[in-house]
């Protein structure tokens, strides 16, 4: 007997959840570095025309399947057409290696979170402190990595544990408010800092001279990542939308939030950086310890380093949080769906094979750095095999299934069957046809290309 599966309990409660799931470490730590390493506002403009193109076609796709299926990923492809039920496995694997390495960040985060909270802000600021913690080179509990990854592990499982209504819903509910206000209060406090200028015209205006194709690489794989596409997330949270809920509105709601919270972040970052670097833009070093290595110097230099300090990494922290929780209710969802088990034993299940593969990525940096997968370290390796290898061949395939195998009707069909218009009906058709399949074999091609050393892009 099928199991009813619940819903949520309205429209808005779906999409501050599915929100919560898209906005994470992808839009405060990983938005912001690209952005800056990518040449600012080309990257941006980019972004911002993929996002409402491809973005907007592949997540409406991906709901419409979830709520038309009634299922998690691993088999609503296969609902779909047995030919394509490989994409079930495929996109199912996304979450489940992305969720260790993101536990380690998440813990990163708790864990400047907690030195500000006790008053250590200044020592955060020192060049050589988030090198030294993630090869945890400090000593003590509260200097070893591991601590803070299984305590995130552990938020997240206990959470997980309230279940859809209670605990999804509950936790965006306040959580997704609080978010956009306080990136809000630091962006325009960023803004009013002497030679901030200098940075925002960086960020915002693009210089088309530094347009390449890497840059149009970056900005897709970013865009896959921050909404938490291609890897049966959206699917996932489709199945407990509700039938007469208008699917283009809460998509374009989703992209909204998505979208402005990682500009947002984007201006509490950018601006501040080159300010503090002379309002020299080329100097600015844009890596992924951008967030971690610079911000907490900026903070000290700003004053009120405490205060600024908890308010931020307390929203990244949330943000983190309700990612997590997306991430691993799509693997809870996997596991019960295939092996009919109850949900705390499953949750149990999550949390140790969490903890297990995570430990590689937490320690990779440290006592682990002679091992090496494809000359990465192993945080590194599971980036890269996630965003740039899985989540592009299951787009592609997505895009073969609806655009060809079946048609785009099916999901037009799905997204007006409760007699609600939908209004960009033929940009979805010709994204997911041809342009958007198109972009994505080039990226493809092109990371492989410049992974094996044939394209220095
Ligand atoms: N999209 C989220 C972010 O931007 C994180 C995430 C990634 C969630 C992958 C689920 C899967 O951080």
């Amino acid at each position: 007997m099928k199991e009813k599966r619940s819903s949520f309990s309205n429209r808005i409660g779906f999409v501050l959840a599915a929100a919560g799931s898209a906005v994470g470490l992808g839009n405060l730590w990983r938005f912001p570095y690209l952005a800056a390493k990518y040449g600012g506002g080309i990257f941006l403009l980019i972004y911002i025309v993929l996002a409402v193109t491809f973005g907007f076609a592949l997540m409406t796709t991906e709901i419409a399947i979830g709520r038309k299926t009634r299922l998690s990923c691993i088999n609503a492809y296969g609902a779909l057409h047995k030919k394509f039920a490989f994409l079930g496995p495929l996109s199912a694997i996304i979450p489940i290696l992305i969720i260790p390495y993101y536990c380690v960040i998440g813990g990163w985060v708790i864990k400047y979170l907690f030195e500000y909270v006790i008053g250590n802000g200044a020592a955060l600021a020192d060049d050589a402190y988030f090198t030294n913690f993630i090869t945890a080179a400090n000593s003590g509990i509260t200097g070893n990595p591991m601590t803070w990854f299984v305590l995130f592990v552990l938020l997240t499982a206990l959470v997980v544990l309230f279940g859809v209504e209670k605990g999804i819903e509950k936790v965006s509910k306040f959580m997704m408010p609080l978010l956009i206000l306080l990136s809000a209060v630091i962006a325009i406090y960023a803004l009013t800092l002497p030679g901030s200028m200098e940075g925002l015209k960086f960020y915002l205006l693009p210089d088309f001279s530094k347009f390449s194709v890497s840059t149009v690489l970056g900005a897709m794989g970013q865009l896959f990542y921050s909404m938490s596409l291609a890897m049966g997330i959206m699917i996932t949270y489709g199945s407990y939308l509700k039938d007469d809920d208008d699917l283009e509105k809460s998509v374009t709601q989703i992209e909204l939030f998505d979208t402005g919270v990682a500009l947002l972040a984007g201006l509490m970052i950018i601006p501040p950086v080159v300010a503090f670097n002379g309002g020299d833009a080329s100097g600015i070093s844009a890596g992924p310890g951008l967030m971690f290595g610079v911000l907490p110097k900026v903070f000290e230099s700003m004053g009120f380093s405490s205060l600024i300090g908890i308010a931020f990494f307390l929203l990244v922290f949330f943000a983190a949080l309700t990612s997590s929780i997306s991430l691993m209710e799509t693997f809870l969802s996997i596991i019960r769906d295939k092996l009919h088990i109850n949900r705390t034993l499953a949750i149990a299940l999550i949390v140790l094979f969490t903890i297990a593969l995570g430990s590689l990525s937490c320690l990779g940096y440290g006592p682990l750095s002679d091992v090496t997968i494809l000359g990465m370290a192993f945080l590194d390796f599971f980036d890269f095999f996630t965003n740039s290898l899985l989540m592009p061949i299951v787009a592609f395939f997505t895009c073969i299934l609806i655009g060809h195998v079946l048609s785009p009707d099916v999901i037009i069909e799905e997204t007006t069957k409760s007699g609600h218009a939908f209004r960009r009906r033929k940009l979805l058709s010709a994204m997911m046809r041809w342009v958007a399949p198109a972009i994505v074999l080039a990226i493809l091609l092109g990371e492989l290309a410049k992974y094996f050393g044939l394209l220095s892009i």
